[in-house]
């Protein structure tokens, strides 16, 4: 069975401040972590062995998800004490894993994707590829990875982040490798998969390819991105597996509640928000396409529109929230 690396080391600089307490893996997202969503999916595709390469305030992970027995899986942490790249982030995870020869899927970690994942694998083992990476179209490809591919699905180039990019096939952050390719990552050194070793690999070797797969896929690492992910993952335009074991008191097109969130029967819940485990929503209040994570308390008759309220942060009496993140501290509004 093939076995998993969590790519969870990020800074999360543009979900700032959301994520100066919080990695953006663990951001609530339908009312679980990002990283949930994700493990999901890979459990979804037989994936039961998971190494989260953590960097960035990895102490965050653990008293999350522990060893995974609560899924079913079994998790290991790869600590970096300095972010390593990528690349030096899967060589310092995979040293996890070294008990076997199985293909090894490596996931970013802030992606929601419905694509189908046994399929590329099994693709990834038919070809014997060294590398099988998940593509998707999309309208503008500046902000990522480039990949053309001939008509045997093979990559001819990897390009990342063109300001004139070539297709509109990208990266879409999941990727299979034969374990022999990890091997030949240098240990404890910064390398970018993107920028050094796929290119190199294209180049070199040649035996690379793509799965296009143009199902539900969305990189959450923008603040509006990350509101659509939720919603999407509510009204079920993306695939919520995870929300089938979580604890959830009340689930429709237009809001998912967690359970011990007290919503007043008076409030309305609508276009896809979620409400977080111990939330409090006042009499009165409108909560409309927003995450309102676990703990928060919103007044009576407050409206919040496309927002997300961060775990304990409160929203007053008749306050008016639009397109903003409202955290214990602070508020920032979130440009169109
Ligand atoms: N452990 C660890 N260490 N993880 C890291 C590090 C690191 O030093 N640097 C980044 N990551 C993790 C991030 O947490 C994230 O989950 C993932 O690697 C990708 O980093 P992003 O910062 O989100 O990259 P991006 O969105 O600009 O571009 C990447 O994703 C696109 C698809 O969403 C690239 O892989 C592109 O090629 C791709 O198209
Ligand atoms: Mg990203």
């Amino acid at each position: 069975m093939p076995v998993g690396i969590l790519l969870v080391g990020g800074f999360g600089t543009r979900l700032m401040p959301l994520t100066k307490h919080t990695p953006k893996p663990m951001l609530t997202v339908a009312g679980l972590p990002v990283t949930e969503h994700q493990l999901a999916m890979a459990r979804k595709a037989g994936i039961t062995k998971v190494v989260l390469a953590t960097s960035y305030l990895s102490e965050l992970f653990t008293p999350y998800f522990g060893d995974g027995a609560r899924w079913g899986m079994q998790l290991l942490y790869a600590v970096e004490e300095q972010p390593l790249g990528t690349g030096g982030a899967i060589a310092n995870a995979a040293q996890l894993l070294t008990d076997n020869d199985e293909s090894i899927v490596v996931f970013n970690g802030d992606v929601l994707s419905s694509h189908n994942l046994s399929e590329q694998i099994r693709q990834h083992e038919f070809h014997e590829a060294d590398l099988t990476l998940h593509l998707t179209s999309v309208k503008d490809a500046r902000a990522y990875g480039c990949v053309p591919t001939d008509s045997d699905g093979k990559v001819t180039a990897f390009l990342e982040k063109m300001e004139n990019p070539i297709t509109n096939t990208i990266n879409a952050g999941c990727y299979v490798f034969n374990p022999k390719v990890i091997k030949s990552i240098p240990l404890h050194t910064v390398i970018s998969v993107e920028r050094e070793t796929f290119p190199t690999l294209v180049k070199e070797r040649g035996n690379v390819f793509g799965f296009l797969d143009n199902s539900y896929w969305l990189d959450i690492g923008t603040p509006n991105a990350l509101l659509k992910g939720s919603r999407d993952l509510v009204t079920g335009i993306a695939d919520a597996s995870a929300l089938e074991t979580a604890k959830v008191s009340h689930r429709d097109r237009q809001s998912l509640i967690m359970e011990t969130a007290k919503v007043d029967a008076t409030a309305i819940i609508d276009e896809g928000s979620c409400i977080g485990a111990g939330a409090v929503i006042g009499a009165g209040a409108h909560i409309s396409g927003s995450i309102i994570d676990s703990g928060a308390i919103i007044g009576q008759s407050a409206t919040v529109r496309n927002s997300f309220i961060a775990s304990q942060a409160i929203v007053g009496q008749n306050a008016q929230i639009s397109a903003a993140f409202v955290t214990k501290d602070e508020i920032l509004t979130i440009p169109a």
